[in-house]
């Protein structure tokens, strides 16, 4: 069974429009865990953090990962915060091959500052800053959670898709299924 193609990184990394398209090349069906928590739950992410909180957030957000991790033939796009949950990391990397998206601070500030659905960084004052300082805390996390690492500024949409397919295809090859907690 193939394995599913899992995209972190990030906010505005890509994942959900490079993710989109890769699902369509694979014939994947295509997932996002924070659609899937604002469907269960009728409330976006926004929504969900303001009147409930984080932590309420990742509980559903860790639940959506177990949920999907367990199907086939999909592409995962996962929240930028999800790896930070070691079981979400099992969880993905049971089902799939985690490919990194990474942008420079300065593109993920230009692209997340045209929409404002970030809690994370509706509130900063200083947006570059705020986003250098989860970067430097996360960013260790992404690398140890991902089996590949595809830098997307300055590639096109197209460049991106075709190199996180590229990758996924040479990566597809060597999995063998359900990994054990090591792998
Ligand atoms: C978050 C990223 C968001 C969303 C939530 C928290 C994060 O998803 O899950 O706002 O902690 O980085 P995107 O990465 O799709 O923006």
């Amino acid at each position: 069974m193939a394995p599913n193609l899992v995209l972190i990184g990030f906010m505005a990394s890509g994942k959900s429009t490079i993710g989109r398209r890769c699902a369509r090349a694979l014939d994947f069906r295509f997932r996002d865990t924070d659609v899937q928590v604002e469907r269960w739950t009728g409330k976006s992410v926004s929504q969900i953090f303001a009147e409930e909180g984080e932590l309420a957030f990742r509980k559903l957000e860790a639940e959506a990962v177990r949920v999907l991790s367990r199907r086939t033939r999909q592409v995962i796009a996962t929240g930028g915060g999800a790896p930070l949950d070691p079981e979400n990391v099992r969880n993905l990397r049971r089902g799939g091959v985690v490919v990194l998206l990474k942008a420079e601070p300065d593109e993920i500030v230009a692209r997340a500052s045209r929409r404002k659905n970030r809690p994370l960084l509706a509130g900063a004052d200083d947006p570059k800053a705020r986003v250098l300082e989860l970067l430097a805390v996360r960013e260790p996390i992404y690398i140890a959670a991902a089996d590949a690492v595809v830098e997307t500024t300055n590639l096109g949409l197209e460049d991106s898709v075709a190199r996180v397919l590229a990758v996924y295809r040479e990566l597809e090859g060597g999995w063998i299924g359900v990994r054990d907690e090591a792998g």
